[in-house]
């Protein structure tokens, strides 16, 4: 066989083999297209990306701007940066109290654009063990020291840190993705003082629920060296801004090669996130649903001692099965009774805590939650 068909055999042979593994080990993703499920599986929590009224809103914005283009057809280092967005910039940064704000197009792209840049040879990155994959990737990036400790575990941190050289940056979210509770995000920064290291907070879950971020809700801003802000979930939109000193917003356009070397969000998006910004800062009504819904489903929800619930005070809440086998089944089971929630299965979380993760909304009524709960706990309790 010539050398070229011989090399393509292989990697051919190679992606069959992956995933028939994959198949076998019951992990195999696979797209599913939407459906009309009660939705508790988004990120929408306070309704934004459904909204009829932002819509009409960034249809309204977008309209008001005839000159600006379609696509922004380059880099913002090149012919892809508007006015419009750094204007934007500022004031997403002077809403959380930041002195400077640069956006991503994705919140993949900010911690991949921060982690990897930042850090340098000779310095160390410290992670919480569940950090969210964009933050590990960033670090993965970077020819730093890379090390993780126990999740939320002080004591674990103390140990990384005493380990540590050069500058240290710790990766921490406010409230984890796949878990839903938060960080001791006070604590932390004590002891990141006492070792003079960076503490890096990604915000994508706690935005929404929280109208600022945690972070400013603590009035811890001023204490933390960097925030990840992601546009994705409550603001209903796409995209991210890193918050930090003027400094570091220079040092990323300078360095982080996710910012450089990518064509800037389109005006269509970057429109979208001012008016989401809007409507955030009149969101009351839609926070004060949200936390009865997250009351509602807390106080109906069976305590199992075979399936825990995660504690958590957030829209996320998640109910460990222990097997991709289980959490496909109760999914399923969800699913039959016109419930859409979502299995997270192994690798994307630890072997032995696989689950369900539950989003609740703004937007789900009493009886929908009441279905839900009700559901889950016939199941559990035939287990
Ligand atoms: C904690 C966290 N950070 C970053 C991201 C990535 O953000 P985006 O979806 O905007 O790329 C996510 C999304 O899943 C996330 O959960």
């Amino acid at each position: 066989m010539p050398k070229l068909i011989s090399i393509l055999k292989r990697a051919a042979d190679f992606i069959q083999q992956r995933l028939a593994d994959r198949q076998q080990a019951g992990n195999y993703r696979t797209l599913k297209p939407e459906n009309t499920l009660i939705d508790f599986c988004s990120n929408d929590y306070l309704g934004f990306a459904r909204s009829p009224q932002l819509k009409q809103k960034i249809a309204e914005e977008i309209g008001a701007y005839p000159e600006n283009h379609n696509g922004s057809a380059g880099s913002r280092l090149l012919a892809g940066n508007l006015q419009y967005t750094e204007q934007l910039e500022a004031s997403i940064a002077g809403y959380h109290e930041a002195e400077a704000g640069l956006l991503f197009n994705s919140g993949y792209d900010a911690n991949i654009g921060l982690f990897s840049s930042l850090p340098q040879r000779g310095d160390t990155i410290i992670l919480d063990e569940l950090a969210h994959a964009s933050i590990i990737d960033g670090a993965r990036l970077s020819n730093a020291n890379r090390y993780t400790f126990k999740h939320n575990d002080l004591q674990s941190l103390a140990d990384k840190l005493k380990a540590a050289k050069g500058s240290i940056y710790i990766g921490i979210e406010s409230i984890y993705s796949m878990d839903g509770d938060s960080s001791p995000i006070a604590e932390i920064l004590d002891l990141a003082d006492s070792y003079n290291a960076a503490v890096i907070v990604d915000e994508a879950h706690a935005i929404g629920l929280y109208k600022t971020g945690l972070v400013q809700q603590f009035g811890l801003h001023n204490r933390v060296f960097a925030r990840v802000i992601t546009f994705g979930k409550a603001l209903g939109c796409h995209g991210a801004v890193v918050l930090g000193s003027d400094n570091l917003r220079n040092y990323l356009i300078n360095f982080a090669r996710a910012f450089i070397y990518t064509t800037a969000a389109s005006f269509h998006q970057v429109a979208s996130v001012k008016t989401a910004y809007i409507f955030l800062r009149d969101a009351d009504e839609a926070i004060s649903t949200l936390k009865s819904n997250i009351a509602l489903f807390k106080s109906t929800i069976d305590k199992h001692e075979d399936f825990p619930l995660i504690e958590s005070e957030s829209a996320i809440q998640c109910i460990i099965l222990k097997s991709n086998e289980k959490a496909k089944l109760i999914a399923s089971t969800l699913q039959q009774k016109g419930i859409d929630v979502r299995p997270i299965l192994s690798p994307t979380v630890q072997q032995g805590s696989e689950r369900i993760r539950i989003c609740l909304h703004a937007y789900s009524t009493p009886d929908e939650i009441l279905l839900l709960t009700e559901t889950l706990n016939k199941f559990l309790h035939e287990r």
